[in-house]
């Protein structure tokens, strides 16, 4: 893959810290984001510091998640580090969700990775009854946002959907199918009507996008093209 290494350096970009961040990722930083973590029991909406992930068994500093974000089965929930979930979104795991490294996930979106809406009608008064794995129609599917994808405010993602990396849903879509890598795609259902590399390739000139951007392989690749 063509990813870049994250050294403490190369995170940064050669930027200087300032004192908030020093403070930030200190140990003192660590202390003051599990008190917010307390306190966004009473205050919301309010980014929460921070995440443990369940299946990992790891903290991740850089990920911010609203103290109004729903999770259902956080076990099932897998997130990359500097991810952000905005106020009011609700995230189904209970058939595997995961969630790439760098995603934007925007304010009230909609992540499913279960569906009863056959099951209910065909199994009628014994749906509560049956356990989950017998019940007929029911669907249980993993669904994938690959990392540094964006996701607009009040969009959809139905269950075992795959979008790729370095895409952008539009706000209010609704995605259906499988979207490829670096698509821009919006509506509902959410179609493909650009590539985020058009975007992106203007910017490939500057030194900061070059040592940053977040798959290297593409800029190894507009490189080779241009030369
Ligand atoms: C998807 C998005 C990035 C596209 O922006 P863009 O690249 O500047 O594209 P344009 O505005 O030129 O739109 C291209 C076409 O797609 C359509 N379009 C854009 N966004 C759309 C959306 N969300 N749903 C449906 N159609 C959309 C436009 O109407 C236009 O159609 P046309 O070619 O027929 O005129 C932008 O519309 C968007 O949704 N941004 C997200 C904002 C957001 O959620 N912010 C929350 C921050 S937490």
């Amino acid at each position: 893959m063509g990813k870049r290494k994250v050294t403490k350096d190369s995170n940064s970009c050669g930027a200087k810290k300032n004192l908030k961040q020093i403070i930030y990722y200190s140990f003192i930083g660590y202390i003051i984001s599990m008190i917010q973590h307390c306190l966004s029991i009473f205050q919301r909406p309010f980014m929460v510091y921070g995440y443990y992930d369940r299946s990992k068994k790891k903290y991740l500093r850089d990920v911010r998640i609203s103290s109004t974000v729903d999770i259902v089965d956080k076990k099932n929930f897998i997130v990359g580090d500097n991810v952000w979930i905005n106020h009011y979104t609700r995230i189904d795991a209970s058939g595997g969700v995961i969630i790439g490294e760098g995603c934007q996930i925007g304010s009230s979106v909609g992540i499913f990775s279960h569906s009863s809406h056959n099951a209910i009608r065909l199994m009628g008064a014994n749906y509560m009854k049956t356990p989950k794995g017998e019940r007929v129609g029911y669907i249980v599917k993993s669904t994938e946002i690959g990392e540094y994808t964006f996701i607009g405010s009040g969009s959809y993602i139905m269950p075992g959907v795959k979008i790729g990396k370095g895409c952008v849903i539009g706000t209010n879509s609704v995605v259906t199918k499988d979207i490829p890598d670096y698509s821009i795609a919006v509506g509902s259902p959410a179609k493909v009507i650009k590539s985020t590399l058009d975007v992106d390739r203007e910017y490939f000139e500057n030194p900061k996008v070059r040592e940053c951007y977040f798959d290297s392989s593409v800029i190894d690749t507009y490189q080779n093209i241009k030369q």
